[in-house]
């Protein structure tokens, strides 16, 4: 492999191997009410790319890592994803294709299912925005195939959805829907049992790279923001999708009770934001918090030279107002921390918040290595950094039981251990993260960088 492309490297570089291990070391004592399966999903290619040069982290086939703890003890376990792509190119045994644009002659275009993993309807979900989930058994992890809820939706997926804590109603949307890189995008909706209770589409004002979005308990908002896609401009060998601040941003605002009928436009000046932490109403404004970036990294200019900008995200109130008579809103730092990956406590998704974590760098160029863990009502955050040279992945919140206190519980990330080369994962308890684990989980191997996980408790396990 070329040892130039970082995505080949370090902790970026895949693991060759599926594993079940039964009874993994533990140092500490994992919290006797810590029982149910942490999943967690990221690219690992099945097998090195063709030309190394060419690969992007992203387009790695998907991998999902499965913690299940249960009375203190802990078994792990990880699988390919085995998508049409994967089997394809295991039918091969060699790449088929460089994984960026349409698949070649013959390959089916499954996507990867590499960004995130989350129950549903008593399905496990592999997500990755660009297609259909991938369906996985919950316990063997062994693939069912794409879902399409019976043929009720087709197209793009993104790999964030909401899921209502009170409805148990799950809010989606896919972009570059109907066609590569164009506007059309999706909105829809599956009640607590899976079925598809409402499919739309609309036109955004360009097409975005749209990653994720915000649900209250009331309203959805897309953030179209001006990472933007173009054929013409890919076809040209320009780069597929660029960075544009000159087209500023669009806010669209949909009530949840009547769907794309009720869009409508806010503007932005341009910023861009991968990840929400959450949104829910205050009176009769809406509020977001993001991890927002003056310009988004990884992403050149439309032509290919990088924007200089701080291309750091910190966390950012937007306050929408849909009576003020005016398309503009407001835009206010909450703190100077930068991060990424941004988590609550799940049982108030789309309602107010009080607590929020994510994952930070203590230098600059650093590693992320450090977990925050905030109390935004008090202004206060607590602080948990890894040894040096040691890296974090997203932090999950457990609460500590199913009606204990918002943010009263454990937080759950991995933690890649540079000079042992593998990695381990750790339990923080909210009650004091910068205490360090209570626990920490060892594994002989790496979990590869990746993107998203979720907890799923013990009896909410199909
Ligand atoms: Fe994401």
């Amino acid at each position: 492999m070329d040892s130039t492309n970082r995505a080949l490297t370090g902790n970026f570089a895949p693991i060759s191997f599926e594993a079940d291990a039964p009874h993994l070391p533990v140092l500490g004592e994992l919290p006797r009410g810590l029982n149910g399966t942490l999943y967690r999903n990221g690219p690992n290619p099945q097998f090195p790319p063709a030309d190394p040069a060419q690969h992007h982290w992203f387009v790695g086939d998907g991998m999902v890592h499965a913690f299940t703890i249960a009375d203190g003890r802990v078994s792990y376990r990880n699988r390919w994803i085995r998508t049409g792509k994967f089997l394809a190119e295991a039918e091969a045994g060699r790449p088929l294709g460089t994984g960026l644009g349409p698949p070649p002659e013959g390959v089916p275009d499954s996507g990867v299912a590499n960004t995130n993993i989350l129950l549903h309807s008593g399905r496990l979900l592999a997500l990755e925005e660009g297609h259909l989930p991938i369906e996985l058994d919950p316990r063997s992890l062994a693939t069912r195939g794409a879902q399409d809820f019976g043929g009720a939706i087709e197209g793009p997926f993104t790999a964030h959805p909401k899921i209502d804590p009170i409805t148990g109603e799950l809010v989606f949307f896919g972009y570059s829907s109907g066609g590569p890189l164009v506007p059309r995008m999706t909105y829809g909706t599956l009640d607590r049992a899976g079925r598809v209770t409402r499919f739309e589409a609309f036109e955004a004002p360009y097409c975005s790279m749209v990653h994720d979005f915000a649900v209250t308990d009331r309203h959805v908002l897309f953030p179209i923001l001006p990472l933007t896609g173009s054929l013409p401009r890919a076809m040209n060998g320009g780069p597929p999708f660029a960075w544009e601040p000159e087209l500023g941003g669009h806010i669209g605002l949909v009530r949840r009770s009547e769907g794309i009928a009720s869009l409508r436009w806010f503007r932005a000046e341009s910023c861009y934001v991968f990840h929400v932490l959450n949104a829910w109403e205050d009176g009769d404004k809406i509020v977001a918090d993001v991890m927002q970036y003056d310009a988004p990294p990884l992403f050149p200019l439309a032509d290919g030279t990088m924007p200089e900008a701080d291309r750091s995200a910190r966390l950012v109130r937007w306050t929408l107002d849909p009576n003020a008579g005016t398309d503009a809103f407001s835009r206010a730092q909450l703190d100077d921390l930068p991060g990424e990956f941004p988590r609550l406590d799940e049982r108030r998704a789309g309602l107010k918040n009080r607590f929020g974590t994510f994952v930070a760098r203590s230098e600059p160029e650093g590693s992320p290595d450090t977990i925050a863990w905030f109390d935004l009502a008090a202004g206060r955050r607590t602080l948990y950094t890894l040894p040096a040279g040691d890296a974090a992945s997203e932090p999950v919140f457990v609460p500590r039981g199913p009606d204990a206190a918002e943010g009263d519980g454990w937080l759950l990330t991995m933690a890649w251990r540079a000079a042992e080369n593998r990695s381990d994962l750790i339990v923080l308890d909210t009650d004091g993260v910068d205490r360090g684990p209570v626990a920490t989980v060892q594994l002989a191997h790496r979990v590869p960088f990746g993107f998203h996980g979720n907890f799923v408790a013990a009896e909410n396990l199909p």
